[in-house]
């Protein structure tokens, strides 16, 4: 059973042609002698017309039945045209239909706009995505990450995928752990970025790479943050802060006028971390008010290098340990080092992070002195980054990079409140998914394949 169209595709030019169709039962009419449904698929909605003669098997269909109708285009009649839809000037008038799937009771609306509980929203998510507005947001996700990847093609970046069984890399969240059967009692981690694999293709020669990777951190969720987030990664050798900002710019201002319309003032402004914190008492500056603007970006820079964290008694990174200290700051590193700034940067829109990134170390030794700062010993340094600090004796080019939380950007363009709401299946808000129910337990037998021993004790 081949469609001949979708339900967003006839238009006044058909009428007469024969054509099937295929789509769920979105909205029914019954007006006794004759009952109208609207058919919807993901490109719109054509209203399809039973009359006498067929209706009275068309009177069990209900809403979210999947149906095709085979029939022929009508002009609606003057009064009837729908101009809120573009195929609303004409009609199917229906020959034979099959019915293809029948649809269960419905936990929840999918035509209507009535506010539907998350829980159920998420547990029932392939019906939740049925909706007009979550298609919507979908569709829009996959255009904007199309346009974002034209755009750095045009730019000649190469997208490269980064392992997803990998070492730590620390971001500041908990890791998530995969244990290893074939290695009993080690683990690998999942990535929290591409952060160290992205510093080894530069030092490969990629010079400009770009990844729409999928990042994982364990740590307390919010409206926006998720166990695993989609970053727009990006790192360059030869390159200095301001040659990122233009490139990100020019293409969120590409995205902003191709998506909303909208004509972003460039370049954005540029603040000083110190700076941001003395005007505003924030590093996440909101100058909507200030600037008058539905939009407004800023760029806050020359963070500071290291934070004191008073629990373990030692400095730690403020962004991360292998971001360069501003070259001037350098001689401050032993002696002042909560003094020292980083050449680091955070792109900013209304209040919220989107992105951040900076320049790296890109020399073994001053690499290691950096991680002795943060009170790593030279073993523990060896063991978890030797590989990276090996590759920086190749003649490792200077480089810098940035990522933007891309679900945090959709947010923003889509105007929803809430990551999950661009996410085709997020996590709810305490890390799980109602849909599959995972994290699951497993079988015994799994464990004892992993060397492992889950202590119920321990479980509350
Ligand atoms: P950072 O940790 O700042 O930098 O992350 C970059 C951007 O990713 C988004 N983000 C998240 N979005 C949703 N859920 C989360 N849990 C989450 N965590 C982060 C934010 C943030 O600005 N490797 C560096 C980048 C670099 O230095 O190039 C990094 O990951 O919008």
């Amino acid at each position: 059973m081949k469609r001949t169209h979708t339900c967003g595709e006839l238009r006044k030019s058909d009428v007469g042609k024969d054509a099937l169709l295929l789509g769920w039962v979105n909205i029914r009419r019954d007006h006794g002698k004759l009952l109208f449904i609207d058919l919807r698929d993901r490109y719109g909605i054509t209203q399809v017309l039973f009359d006498s003669k067929i209706l009275p098997s068309s009177k069990s269909l209900h809403s979210e039945d999947l149906i095709a109708v085979k029939g022929k285009v009508n002009e609606r009649p003057e009064g009837s045209i729908n101009g809120k839809i573009a195929t609303g000037e004409v009609e199917l008038f229906v020959e034979k239909f099959f019915l293809l799937g029948k649809s269960k009771e419905l936990p929840f609306e999918i035509s209507g706009k009535s506010k539907v509980a998350e829980d159920s929203r998420l547990l029932y998510r392939y019906l939740d995505l049925r909706r007009p507005i979550m298609q919507e947001r979908i569709i829009l996700r996959y255009r904007v990450i199309k346009s974002i990847r034209g755009y750095l093609d045009q730019k000649n970046f190469l997208e490269i995928e980064t392992p997803i069984l990998t070492k730590s890399t620390p971001e500041g969240a908990r890791d998530y752990l995969v244990p290893s059967r074939i290695s009993p009692g080690k683990f690998f981690a999942l990535p929290q970025s591409p952060q160290l694999f992205k510093q080894l293709l530069m030092i490969a020669g990629i010079d400009k790479y770009f990844q729409i990777a999928r990042c994982f951190r364990d740590e307390d969720l919010r409206a926006d943050r998720q166990p695993e987030h989609t970053q727009l990664d990006l790192e360059f050798s030869f390159v200095t802060p301001g040659h990122i900002f233009s490139i990100i710019e020019e293409m969120l201002s590409l995205l902003f006028e191709k998506f909303l319309s909208l004509k972003l003032s460039l370049p954005f402004p540029r603040l000083k971390y110190a700076d941001a914190i003395s005007r505003y008492g924030s590093d996440k500056p909101d100058l909507r008010k200030e600037k008058k603007e539905n939009f407004c970006f800023v760029w806050v820079e020359q963070f500071p290098l290291f934070q004191y964290n008073k629990e373990e008694k030692r400095l730690e990174s403020e962004h991360h340990p292998f971001t360069s200290p501003m070259e001037e700051d350098v001689p401050l590193l032993e002696k002042e080092p909560l003094k020292v700034r980083a050449n680091a940067y955070d792109l900013v829109l209304n209040g919220e992070e989107i992105g951040g990134g900076s320049i790296r170390i890109h020399q073994r030794e001053l690499q290691e002195r950096i991680f002795e700062m943060i009170g790593l010993s030279r073993e523990d340094y060896l063991s978890k980054f030797g590989f990276l600090l090996d590759a920086l004796e190749y003649g490792a080019p200077p480089h810098g990079g940035i990522a933007l939380g891309l679900d945090r950007l959709l947010m923003f363009i889509t105007g929803a409140d809430s990551i999950r709401e661009v996410i085709a299946f997020p996590k709810a808000g305490d890390g799980s998914c109602p849909l599959t129910g995972a994290p699951s337990e497993i079988l015994p037998e799994q464990l004892k394949d992993l060397s492992l021993k889950v202590d119920k004790k321990e479980i509350k």
